[in-house]
């Protein structure tokens, strides 16, 4: 028995930055994580302080060459479809399509790149899901504007998607408008193209809300011109989604709790309900920031999306005691407590298949719109053996238990349109630079330090989802 439709899009995810390698090939431009180093030489000292990080100059990029999906998609896509994929989410690296962000003209050999890789997925019978920002802002829109916290940055995000939009509505249906929208607020650079370091902590939390607010601007926008240019064309949003739980019953924890939840929810809210929440208003008097929006801004936004996606890795807690705070987990970008309850990767990620249920509920009770999971998985070392098996004993676990929640979300009654799991092949690591911590199906033959044949191969985990998506969902596979 399965609990998923017939039409449930299966698949998996990558972002053009942390894949396609060819940095600087067919006149692409310089993206923001051009100038990250790996996690030795501080990528994390580098994504708080970029512009420092663009004046030096480091051993190592992980982006520069990647896994250089760029010149083998064809034969990656393939084992993808292989498996049996119903949809591929990848994204366009903005910075192939205008080097700087802001030239006069789209640079043709960017945008013929993805004419092929569109057209190659619906060869395969895969839709594509396009991300059409995923921490890839040019490079130059930082220095010249300090990215999005500038205004006009809402203009050219919107030529670029009115390039894009033109030329791939036919081959791509569904489509995002930022990766992990709230990430702003968390790693600026990746989410903001921005350096907010040399600011203080109040004018740094005004600066990445008034960038939020361009945005959303921007979102609202291209999501209009979007069902203008095509009304078949579908337009979601995308939060870095996790159930915050409250450490204890006591109410102060649970109020923390919602107001954690709030950080997030902000964003889907402007997103798919057309306008600032009230809690959002209280939140910025409360802190005395003043945030410049005109009406025909507040106009613009009530164009909201027609699905809300989102990543799940784990839930989250938060207390209100500042002592207990004070011992949050290691690791992820998100502020939280060690759940006792829940299992803990090599990366000190948590793990929680029922957190997944709880969210998926909680974002249609919220919402009411169809949802899309477009990330989940779990970030681990593999080992390669002699004879190039991978045994991720442990990655299956992982994805089992988070796919059987999710079919027991939709059994409670939730609307999804499909999952396509975290960097099904492996490829760099967004917050760590590593390729060792591999999340795919695909193993590839290259390490944290660039070195590697680059080869492809199978783990048992490729073989295990091909049965999955077989049986749609039933992830015991059903013998005849
Ligand atoms: C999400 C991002 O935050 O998590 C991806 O959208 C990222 O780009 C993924 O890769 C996993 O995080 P990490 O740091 O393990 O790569």
């Amino acid at each position: 028995m399965t609990n998923f439709p017939k039409d449930f899009l299966w698949g998996g995810a990558v972002a053009a930055n942390q894949c396609e390698g060819a940095y600087q090939v067919d006149s692409k431009g310089l993206s923001l994580v051009d100038i990250l180093p790996d996690a030795k030489q501080g990528r994390w000292d580098a994504l708080m302080h970029p512009k420092a990080a663009a004046q030096k100059t480091y051993d190592f990029y992980p982006s520069h060459e990647s896994i250089d999906f760029y010149h083998t998609y064809e034969q990656d896509l393939e084992m993808m479809a292989e498996m049996g994929f119903k949809v591929f989410r990848t994204s366009i690296s903005w910075p192939r399509i205008f080097p700087n962000g802001d030239d006069a003209q789209p640079n043709e050999a960017g945008l013929a790149f993805y004419d092929k890789l569109f057209q190659k997925c619906r060869d395969l019978g895969m839709e594509p899901l396009v991300t059409i920002n995923h921490f890839d802002t040019p490079l130059a829109l930082m220095e010249k504007y300090n990215g999005w916290a500038d205004r006009r940055l809402i203009d050219l995000y919107l030529r670029y998607c009115d390039v894009i939009l033109h030329r791939y509505h036919k081959l791509v249906k569904y489509w995002l408008t930022f990766n992990e929208i709230n990430m702003i607020l968390h790693i600026p650079f990746l989410g903001g193209g921005m350096d907010v370091s040399d600011l203080s902590a109040k004018e740094a939390l005004q600066t990445k809300y008034q960038a939020a607010h361009h945005q959303l601007v921007a979102s609202a926008k291209a999501v209009k011109m979007a069902h203008e240019i095509d009304s078949d064309i579908k337009m979601g949003c995308m939060l870095a989604a996790g159930e915050v739980y409250p450490n204890t019953p006591a109410p102060a924890d649970v109020l923390a709790a919602l107001q954690a939840n709030r950080e997030g929810y902000f964003f889907i809210d402007v997103q798919a309900r057309g306008y600032y929440p009230n809690y959002a208003k209280a939140f910025f008097k409360a802190n005395d920031l003043h945030i410049e929006m005109t009406d025909a801004d507040l106009a613009a936004l009530k164009e909201t999306v027609d699905f809300v996606s989102f990543s799940y890795y784990a839930s989250r807690l938060v207390s209100a005691d500042p002592e207990v705070a004070a011992e949050k987990g290691e690791a992820n970008v998100f502020n939280s407590l060690k759940n006792p309850y829940l299992p803990t990767s090599s990366w000190g990620w948590q793990t929680d298949g029922v957190g997944l249920r709880i969210t998926m509920n909680n974002v249609w009770d919220r919402y009411q719109k169809p949802l899309f999971v477009v990330e989940n998985g779990l970030g681990e070392k593999d080992e390669l053996t002699a004879d190039h098996k991978v045994h991720d004993a442990y990655r299956i676990a992982y994805l089992k238990e988070n796919i059987d929640q999710m079919g027991q979300a939709i059994a409670d009654g939730v609307v999804c349109w499909g999952y396509t799991s975290w960097g099904c092949i492996d490829l760099v690591s967004a917050s760590t630079g590593e390729t060792a911590k591999r999340y795919g199906y695909i193993y590839v033959d290259r390490d944290n330090n660039g070195q590697g044949t680059n080869a492809r191969y199978r783990k048992d985990s490729f073989y295990w989802y091909k049965d999955v998506i077989a049986n749609n969902g039933v992830t015991e596979p059903i013998k005849a």
